[in-house]
């Protein structure tokens, strides 16, 4: 399923209890210290082991003060020519990122991030936030949104259907990222029921206000990420409302609503082309990028300004440094060598390091286990069902599995275009 339920954060989020640390947390945390409402968040669940915090908190800090933000709240539309200048002097400002980690529940926080970042990521999203609850609870806050003074360019990502709510949850982030974007495109039953996301698109005139509300009050640019219509001018007559409700960036998913299976679907190139052509502002692609040849074809085709990837990176987040991911074979160490020495078991290894300096809750650090390491399962289905087994977790424990996994053989290298090639030469002239 693409996105998991709130419920369970929620839940998690209502099951915390006070904690000692507090104090050390609000003085190092300011968007705790901003919340009116005390007791701060206990680090542990009772309920599921896999709620808790892999660490203490108080090395989830957000290091130092905030840098201000470079544009001033303009508190009016402004025509049509300076919002899309502004929206330009900003993306240029941040360096064009183009390869950019797209949203993802439970999967984009950040020590992912950190991990992609490392990989030739040039910027990030959040995982989608809720905004009521977001702007309601300090525990949900300090859960689910850490970030850091290297967590730069980053897309904050909300859902919502009431401006007002919107623009308070934004407000709380705005210092701390460098865009606050607006969910329009989540396609489940969550959503429907809670209507946000994709079910927005049957009521434009929310959409336009939820916009408005943003980019009329915030410091910070506001993005938007939709899904396009099954019709062609459909789409675009949503994306020239959007730019002009102030939307500074917009990535387009080249899927309608409807089209929710990634795997089922291909992305329609052709769509984010064409909004791409029919406005100003800066255009982000997502969908099909699976690799970087994936990312040269893509901007190439739609003439957009960046592209996202969600899926190929939580099994591969060293996409954007150019490696690709290889069929599973077993015993083919000497060919991981051979092509840099990387394979998914060492970006565990590099992930889990960054969760130990970024703590996040242990279900978000099993997620990524199981999707980056997935084909070694494949091969070894025991060391994953020992994984499943495991009720709570400890990284010693994660690290002598990936050792454990290392032994048994079976990895899959992650090899780059050139790596390849020259490996191709050198068995030509053998
Ligand atoms: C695990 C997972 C969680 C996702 N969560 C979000 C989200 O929070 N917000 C959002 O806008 N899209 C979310 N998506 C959708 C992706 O951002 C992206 O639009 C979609 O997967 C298509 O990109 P891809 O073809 O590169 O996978 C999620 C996708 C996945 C796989």
């Amino acid at each position: 399923m693409r996105f998991r339920p709130l419920h369970s954060s929620v839940a998690a989020a209502a099951a915390y209890k006070p904690h000692p640390k507090a104090r050390l947390l609000r003085r190092l945390n300011p968007i705790s210290s901003m919340a009116a409402d005390p007791p701060p968040p206990q680090l542990e669940s009772e309920e599921d082991p896999d709620e808790r915090f892999c660490a203490a908190l108080d090395l989830c800090s957000f290091s130092d003060p905030p840098p201000l933000s470079p544009t001033e709240p303009i508190g009016r539309p402004l025509s049509g020519e300076i919002r899309v200048d502004r929206a330009w002097a900003h993306w240029n400002r941040l360096g064009s990122p183009k390869l950019v980690v797209a949203p993802m529940v439970d999967n984009s926080e950040l020590p992912f991030r950190m991990l992609c970042r490392k990989y030739g990521a040039e910027a990030a999203y959040t995982p989608m936030l809720h905004s009521r609850i977001f702007s309601e609870t300090e525990k949900y806050r300090s859960m689910e949104f850490t970030t850091c003074k290297e967590d730069r360019p980053l897309f904050v990502q909300f859902c919502a259907n009431d401006p007002d709510v919107l623009l308070e949850a934004a407000k709380m982030v705005e210092p701390y990222c460098d865009y606050v974007d607006i969910n329009l495109g989540c396609p489940q039953r969550i959503a429907r029921r809670g209507n946000y996301g994709a079910f927005l698109m049957d009521n434009l005139p929310l959409i336009k206000a939820l916009v408005q509300k943003l980019s009329q009050n915030l410091q910070v640019p506001v993005s938007c990420k939709i899904r396009i219509f099954p019709n062609l001018q459909d789409t675009i007559v949503y994306a020239r409302m959007l730019e002009e409700a102030g939307c500074a960036l917009l990535a387009v998913h080249g899927r309608t609503r409807d089209e929710k299976d990634g795997k089922k679907f291909r992305a329609d190139w052709n769509a984010i082309k064409a909004v791409k052509d029919a406005i100003g502002i800066p255009v982000l692609a997502n969908g099909n990028i699976r690799h970087m040849e994936d990312v040269y074809n893509c901007l190439d085709h739609t003439g957009a300004d960046g592209v996202l990837s969600a899926e190929s990176l939580l099994e591969n987040p060293a996409l954007f440094a150019g490696f690709r991911t290889m069929e599973p074979k077993e015993n083919n160490a000497d060919e991981i060598k051979d092509n840099g020495g990387l394979d998914q078991a060492d970006l565990v290894v590099e992930y889990l390091k960054f969760c130990e300096q970024y703590p996040v809750p242990w279900r978000m650090i099993r997620s990524h286990v199981h999707k980056m390491l997935g084909d070694w399962f494949r091969i070894h289905p025991q060391v994953r069902e020992e994984l499943n087994a495991q009720s709570k977790l400890t990284f010693e424990w994660l690290h002598d599995m990936v050792t454990r996994l290392k032994e048994l053989g079976g990895g899959i290298p992650l090899y780059t275009e050139e790596a390849n090639t020259a490996a191709r030469a050198a068995t030509c002239n053998s």
